[in-house]
């Protein structure tokens, strides 16, 4: 079905492609079993000390306001993150703003956090209980002052409505966010976050989201931190607003995130050496140019307990989520392992 509308979905803007994606989701017709893959039990995993039905997830930035997500459970995915979710609503950079590489299997976003803001979103999903492993990702506002009280806003009010929430310090388009990856910046919006879930008794998991543009030697002291302040989870990786030098697509300097495809490799490296550096006992959540079965092993055997994708069901469609589901099954059997759960970070 996706291939025969391919041509015409990429005929149109990527955004408009978008849109028309979220209101097809809202009519939510397809049944559930279109998705269902026969002895899906081998990819059963825990995360957060909970079970989820499989280890593929949706990534942010494709449900920025919460619109969807119980019809996005229904493709099949083991678990979703809407968001980024800042205090107020915001509207984003000026379009364009979403570009194809198609060359290159990538795609390039500036979006700019375009989304409702957290009061109407939190009545969205207040009034729509998530059916399944829903993840909330945070951020502040373009214009604020204090970007900490942003994080501490949205953590507030959304934390009762989210399996787990993301901090998320890496996204190259809202300027001075990534500065959170120094020490000391990050130190005090953790110790402020931990500071809110021990006042509020708050027990919803937090999760960090990082960049990959960053260098290897702040992984160990952010992996301090991250030990140190009892961070329950790491996103990696973020969109790259480097790495453009072997892309062959005309659009390849477009300023923004750069997704899919040439993020597959940078980020397996971040999985691999945060892996090492806390030795597992941090789940990571990986993402970064997923679109088989293949491409989700090779993030679990390097450290990841789930992964999540968002530009490979851009190129291949809903059915990707199917796809991987039945490749990973049978990688499990030729590999003889009985559980994926049995597989994370056996490669590193
Ligand atoms: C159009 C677009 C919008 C995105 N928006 C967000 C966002 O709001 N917040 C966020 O944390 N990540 C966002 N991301 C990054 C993805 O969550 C993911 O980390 C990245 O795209 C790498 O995964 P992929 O190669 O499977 O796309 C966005 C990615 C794309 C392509």
């Amino acid at each position: 079905m996706f291939s025969l509308l391919r041509p015409y979905i990429f005929g149109l803007d990527p955004e408009a492609a978008h849109d028309l994606a979220i209101k097809s989701l809202k009519i939510n017709f397809v049944p559930k079993s279109f998705f269902r893959v026969e002895g899906e039990e081998i990819l059963n995993i825990e995360l957060f000390k909970k079970k989820l039905k499989n280890p593929i997830g949706l990534a942010a930035g494709f449900d920025k306001s919460a619109e969807v997500y119980n019809s996005l459970f229904k493709l099949g995915f083991g678990f979703v993150e809407v968001g980024t979710i800042t205090p107020k609503r915001q509207l984003g950079n000026p379009k364009p703003r979403v570009f194809r590489l198609e060359k290159d299997k990538a795609m390039i976003n500036r979006l700019g956090f375009n989304n409702d803001g957290v009061e109407i979103v939190s009545d969205r999903l207040a009034k729509n209980t998530p059916e399944d492993f829903l993840g909330i990702n945070i951020g502040p506002n373009k214009d604020t002052k204090d970007k900490t009280l942003d994080f501490l806003e949205c953590f507030d009010k959304l934390n009762k409505l989210a399996s787990y929430i993301t901090i998320n310090i890496s996204s190259p388009n809202t300027e001075g966010l990534r500065n959170f990856h120094e020490e000391k910046l990050l130190s005090n919006l953790l110790s402020k976050l931990n500071e809110l879930k021990k006042n509020k008794k708050i027990k919803c998991p937090l999760v960090i989201k990082l960049s990959p543009d960053i260098m290897k030697e702040e992984i160990s002291n952010i992996n301090e931190l991250i030990l140190k302040f009892k961070i329950d989870g790491i996103v990696l990786t973020n969109t790259s607003n480097q790495n453009r030098e072997n892309l062959s697509d005309i659009k390849k300097n477009e300023t923004g995130g750069l997704s899919g495809l040439p993020l597959q490799k940078l980020s397996l490296k971040f999985i691999k050496n945060f892996y090492k550096s806390n030795k597992g006992r941090v789940p990571i959540i990986g993402v970064g140019g997923i679109d088989s079965g293949q491409s989700a092993f090779e993030k679990i055997v390097a450290g990841a307990t789930v992964i999540q994708l968002y530009t490979g069901m851009v190129y291949k469609g809903p059915g990707v989520v199917k796809n991987i589901k039945k490749e990973l099954i049978e990688i499990l059997k030729k590999e003889k392992i009985n559980n994926i759960q049995e597989a994370i970070g056996i490669n590193s």
